[in-house]
């Protein structure tokens, strides 16, 4: 009877544990865990047993542990001692990058194939022990790690993250950094972006000036990104930077340690004004330029296909770069080439009518093809940028899809591997509400809609889906001056990327992956690396009230954590606190107020505050005639977007814009009843680096009847340089007037003034 019971208690023991399930936060969450009874304690006395070589940057991953928080290096030895040790052993059954961690009261044991596989344990171990581990100074601690065994390997075979170092150029010292923290999660290709048009960064032997001038700009970092003048030739390119060759291999090398392959990427045709500023003999029209200290678009000085001399160059530089880098893909960039000039070239044109060809991507196709084959005859592969989709795929490249998934499925369709980098995974993007975040580019990108990110797409079919080698983060730096800014915007995200890209579907728990994010918060705190807080932050939604005869609207707050949270609410000019009223449910709001609120974790502000002015003016919920309509690509939210309260933000894309190609538009506001008036105001946005343009003028007329009109008010403004993205209210005052009708006329630009198209966007009209 005793027995019985023992063994039924134990069992329901053993049932409690597994049911149980409970993460034990490590990011990213392993593939199986099972808890055990009891714990093992590091002290000083504890051993590292290694029995490879191999082993060794593990090993010293381990003796750095607990160097500074315990202020003791653990004795490693090949000599396997009988207890208080961690063994490290080979385990050929092991994928290369599967491990095995046991650890038990006396012992803990890895087994891995190779030497990323053993990184990974020590960084699951070190992400099991108190976070207080990676404090600088000695902490008076028990080192203890609950007993476990854990069976793990990753999803993808591509975890990567590239780092934009061009657009500014950060530290050798960083890039080291980056590394480590890669390691920590998991992540095993760093891919380097070295070439770009605002700096060549890679020293080229045969090539000096590639660094001498390339990697050098006229310094405006004072100025906005899209508003920077040309280098004069008074002036001096004093901004930039380059690796050195000796700098590089040792990169390598570390990351090599880490288990980490570093795939150089090394652009054509597009992106390289820093290499023809260097030899202007690369680009068919063969003009001298400067090193472009900023934005650069449309990209027209790139390389010249026609001449032998342009592959002469690239096979010299990808010679060097193969010496430097053993990864198996070299990346060839491939994106964005603005192909004008190769239209009316000699070298180019002669080259077309060689291969009889008519078409100038094909062109690029077959200049990438060529690539492509000297790199493969010297045993390596090619990656590049979904545009070498375009004019025909080089035959065994493989493709980074960047402007969404499209890309992506095409190549997988057609049998080529591809890398999975959408825009939700470009960290250059803001990681909360853009008008808090600091400057970034597109919509928001929060760490939520990351860890949603499922690299996968649904239209392809399992043999078609093997051939996604996994998701990528991407940080471009047009905008990241610091290091500290470049921490900013990968962490926490990458910690989002790391999961996605390791972790089974099946072990996903995004409640869980929050508080493991908070936990992992306080071990980059100790380790000095700056985050984003954007998770603390409110966001709010703004409706006009469709329910109610009063023109009412509904403010409705939220913060991206799942589950229970204390937002608290001001109005008008009361002061924030933790004792502000909380908030419940969404705000009715009858007259024209600010608003502002937090996220209150044990009663502080835990982010930053939000803060919304609610305009309530006549035309709420006006019926709005248009002509010609929105362009296809922002309707916004249909004929009630200019009256529907919500305004559109600095995120273009957040579907509260209607925006106008090249046209202007006249608008009709119909209010249901003659109102008195003496106020119109226009809401438009300018972000000229994406190509949008403030209006150059608008007209506003009202009437009573809708026949006979009368001008209110009439401005022009003349086109004027801008880098920044804004929203401007233009304001039309006028003596009180009766009417029902308004109709209102918006001047578009019509041609943006340095070539192409020009966007308008409106949003909202607010009458008073
Ligand atoms: C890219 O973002 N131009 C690849």
């Amino acid at each position: 009877m005793k027995i019985n019971f023992l063994i039924l208690f134990s069992f329901f023991l053993s049932l409690t544990i597994f049911a149980q399930k409970k993460s034990v936060g490590i990011i990213p969450e392993p593939k199986e865990i099972k808890l055990l009874n009891g714990s093992f304690e590091f002290t000083p006395q504890t051993i590292i047993y290694f029995t490879d070589d191999n082993q060794r940057g593990a090993v010293e991953q381990l003796q750095y542990l607990f160097s500074k928080s315990g202020e003791f290096v653990l004795k490693a030895t090949k000599m396997k001692p009988s207890k208080n040790f961690i063994s490290l052993e080979k385990n050929q059954n092991l994928e290369k990058e599967a491990y095995r961690l046991s650890v038990k009261p006396n012992q803990i044991a890895i087994e891995a194939s190779t030497v990323i596989g053993f990184s990974h344990a020590v960084a699951s171990l070190r992400q099991l022990l108190p976070v207080q581990v990676e404090s600088k100074t000695l902490q008076k601690m028990k080192w203890k790690i609950p007993a476990m065994e854990i069976k793990d390997e990753p999803r993808f075979a591509w975890r990567g993250l590239m780092l934009d170092v061009s657009r500014h150029f950060f530290p050798k010292e960083y890039i080291l950094k980056t590394l480590d923290r890669m390691a920590l999660l998991k992540l095993n290709t760093f891919h380097w972006h070295l070439v770009d048009d605002q700096g060549w960064r890679i020293e080229i032997k045969k090539y000096p000036k590639l660094t001498e001038i390339g990697a050098w700009r006229v310094d405006h970092e004072n100025l906005h990104w899209n508003n920077r003048p040309d280098q004069k030739p008074s002036e001096k390119a004093t901004y930039g930077g380059f690796y050195t060759q000796e700098e590089i291999k040792e990169v390598v090398a570390y990351a090599e340690k880490l288990g980490i392959t570093v795939v150089p990427e090394i652009e054509m045709p597009a992106h390289v004004s820093s290499a023809i500023a260097a030899y202007p003999w690369l680009s068919c029209t063969e003009e001298k330029i400067t090193v472009p200290p900023g934005g650069v678009w449309p990209i027209v000085h790139i390389y010249d296909p026609g001449k032998e001399s342009t592959f002469e160059f690239l096979e010299n530089v990808l010679a060097e770069v193969m010496q430097l880098f053993p990864s198996e893909y070299i990346h060839i960039g491939g994106d964005e080439a603005t192909k004008t000039k190769w239209e009316t070239c000699k070298t180019t044109q002669d080259r077309m009518k060689q291969l009889g060809i008519e078409d100038v991507d094909e062109l690029q196709s077959y200049m990438i093809k060529r690539i492509e084959e000297y790199l493969n005859k010297h045993g390596r592969k090619i990656i590049g940028w979904d545009e070498i989709l375009e004019g025909g795929l080089a035959p065994r490249a493989a493709v980074m899809s960047w402007r969404g998934m499209k890309g992506g499925i095409e190549a997988a369709q057609s049998g080529h591997d591809v890398v999975m980098t959408p825009g939700v995974l470009y960290f250059d993007g803001p990681q909360g509400m853009p008008d808090v975040e600091p400057q970034a580019f597109g919509s928001m990108k929060t760490l939520g809609k990351v860890y949603d990110f499922e690299p996968i797409p649904a239209e392809l079919n399992q043999e078609e889906g093997k051939h996604i080698l996994g998701p990528q983060a991407n940080l471009w730096a047009e905008y990241i001056h610091t290091t500290e800014h470049s921490e900013y915007m990968l962490y926490p995200r990458l910690f989002a990327l790391s999961e996605i890209a390791w972790s089974p579907v099946s072990t996903r728990n995004k409640k869980e992956f929050y508080q493991k994010t908070l936990s992992m918060m306080k071990r980059w705190d100790l380790l000095g690396i700056n985050y984003a807080k954007s998770i603390f932050d409110v966001t709010g939604s703004v409706k006009v009230n469709q329910e109610k005869e009063k023109k009412q609207v509904i403010l409705d707050l939220n913060n991206e954590f799942p589950g229970e949270k204390e937002i608290r609410y001001t109005i008008d000019d009361a002061d924030l606190s933790g004792k502000s009223p909380k908030f419940f449910k969404p705000l009715e709001i009858n007259k024209t107020s600010t608003i502002r609120a937090g996220l209150f974790i044990d009663g502080k502000l835990a982010g930053k505050v939000y803060k919304k002015n609610i305009e309530i003016h006549k035309a709420i919920n006006a019926k709005v005639s248009y002509e010609p309509y929105a362009h296809k690509s922002y309707t916004g939210q249909g004929e009630k977007t200019m009256t529907n309260i919500t305004r559109g933000s600095l995120d273009f894309h957040d579907g509260q814009w209607q925006a106008w190609l090249n046209d202007d538009v006249t608008l009709t506001l119909d209010l249901g009843q003659e109102k008195e008036i003496n106020q119109v105001k226009i809401g438009a946005m300018e972000n000229q680096g994406s190509g949008i343009y403030y209006p150059i003028g608008a007209q506003v007329w009202v009437s009573e009847d809708g026949v006979d009109y009368i001008s209110v008010g009439k401005f022009t403004r003349p086109y004027a340089d801008n880098g920044y993205a804004e929203i401007t209210d233009f304001a039309f005052d006028f003596e009180p007037t009766k009417a029902r009708y308004i109709k209102v006329f918006v001047d578009n630009l019509g041609k943006a003034p340095y070539g192409g198209d020009a966007w308008m966007f409106v949003d909202e009209i607010l009458v008073n």
